[in-house]
C-alpha cells in the first residue's frame, strides 16, 4: 500500500516537518518549540537520530499507522516520539506490569504501543477529555485486537485519579505515563504515586520544555511548573530518579 512506501512517507515527512516548524514558528511562547524529530522517521533533520531509529525501531505496523495519519493531522507535535515509546515499553514490559494509567492520550500512539504489551489480563487506564483525538485512535485498537485492555475514560484525569484513590486502588498500578496538561504535572505525579505500587516506574514526558526550563524567570506557568516538579524531584526521597534527553526529557521516578 502507497501509504506506507518509503517516498511517500519521505514525502509526507518533509511536507509535515515543513508545516510544524511553521506552525511551531507561529505558536511561539505558548506552546514550546517541543522537538518533533524523531516522530517521522523519515526527517534528515538529525542523522544521528536517524540512524538511531534505523537501528532499533520494532514499529507494530499499526502503530506506524497512527503515527502517519498523525503526522497529516494538526497538533501533531503532540504525538510521542517513537523511540521513547518503545523504550517506556520496554520498561513495563521489564517490571511486567500488569496495570498502567497513560495520561493525555491524544490520538493514541503510546495507548497502544502499551496496550500491545501488557499481558490479556492488563488493563491500560486511558485518561483525556478530547473525543475528537480519542475518537481518531480508537479504530486502531480495535484493529490491533487490544481494545478490550484499554479502559478510556474521557474526563479531566484528576478526577479518574482521585476515583481510583477513592476505589481502594492505591499502591496497585505498575506504571503511569504522564504527557497532559503541564499546569497539573505536579497533581498528576503526586497521586501517581499514591497508585503505584513499589518498585513501579512513573514516566513524566517534557520535563525539558524545548529548553525554556533554562530560562531564568520564566513567564509562563506551564514553563514554572515543569521547573519546579524537576526541582522537587531531585530531592524526593520517596523514589530513585532519573531524568533522560530522550526527545523533549523524560523523567523516570521509581517507587520506593
Ligand atoms: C501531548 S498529548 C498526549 C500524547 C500521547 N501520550 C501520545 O502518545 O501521543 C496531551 C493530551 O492531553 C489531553 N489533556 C489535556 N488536558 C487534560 C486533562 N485535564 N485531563 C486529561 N487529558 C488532558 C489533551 O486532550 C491531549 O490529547
Ligand atoms: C536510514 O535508513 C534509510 C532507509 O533505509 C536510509 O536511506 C538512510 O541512509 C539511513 N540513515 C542512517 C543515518 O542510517
Ligand atoms: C533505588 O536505589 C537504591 C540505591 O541505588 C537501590 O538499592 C534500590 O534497589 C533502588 N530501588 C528501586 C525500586 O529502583
Amino acid at each position: 500500500m502507497s501509504f506506507r512506501s518509503i517516498s511517500r512517507e519521505a514525502l509526507v515527512g518533509s511536507i509535515t516537518l515543513g508545516l510544524v516548524f511553521v506552525v511551531g514558528y507561529i505558536l511561539g511562547k505558548k506552546k514550546s518549540s517541543r522537538m518533533n524529530i524523531g516522530k517521522s522517521h523519515s526527517t534528515k533533520v538529525n542523522p544521528l537520530l536517524q540512524y538511531v531509529l534505523n537501528n532499533s525501531m520494532r514499529e507494530h505496523p499499526i502503530l506506524k499507522k497512527v503515527r502517519m495519519m498523525t503526522m497529516e493531522y494538526c497538533h501533531n507535535s503532540m504525538m510521542v516520539s517513537s523511540e521513547q515509546s518503545q523504550f517506556m515499553v520496554n520498561l513495563a514490559k521489564l517490571i511486567k506490569a500488569k496495570k498502567a494509567i497513560e495520561i493525555g492520550v491524544y490520538t493514541g500512539y503510546n495507548t497502544l504501543n502499551m496496550a500491545l504489551a501488557l499481558p490479556d489480563d492488563g488493563v491500560l487506564v486511558a485518561c483525556d477529555i478530547s473525543e475528537t483525538y480519542t475518537n481518531m485512535a480508537k479504530p486502531f485498537w480495535k484493529e490491533a485486537g487490544v481494545e478490550n485492555k484499554i479502559d478510556l475514560r474521557l474526563q479531566p484525569a484528576l478526577k479518574t485519579l482521585d476515583d481510583f484513590l477513592a476505589d481502594g486502588q492505591a499502591e496497585t498500578f505498575d506504571f503511569v505515563f504522564i504527557d497532559a496538561d503541564k499546569v497539573n504535572v505536579d497533581a498528576y505525579y503526586e497521586k501517581s504515586l499514591l497508585l503505584l505500587r513499589k518498585g513501579g516506574i512513573i514516566a513524566i514526558d517534557n520535563v525539558l520544555w524545548g529548553g525554556k526550563v533554562l530560562d531564568p524567570a520564566p513567564d509562563d506557568e506551564d514553563t514554572i511548573a515543569l521547573d519546579k516538579l524537576n526541582k522537587k524531584l531531585h530531592k524526593d526521597i520517596r523514589i530513585n530518579l532519573s531524568m533522560l534527553m530522550v526527545a523533549d526529557g523524560l523523567t523516570l521516578a521509581f517507587k520506593l
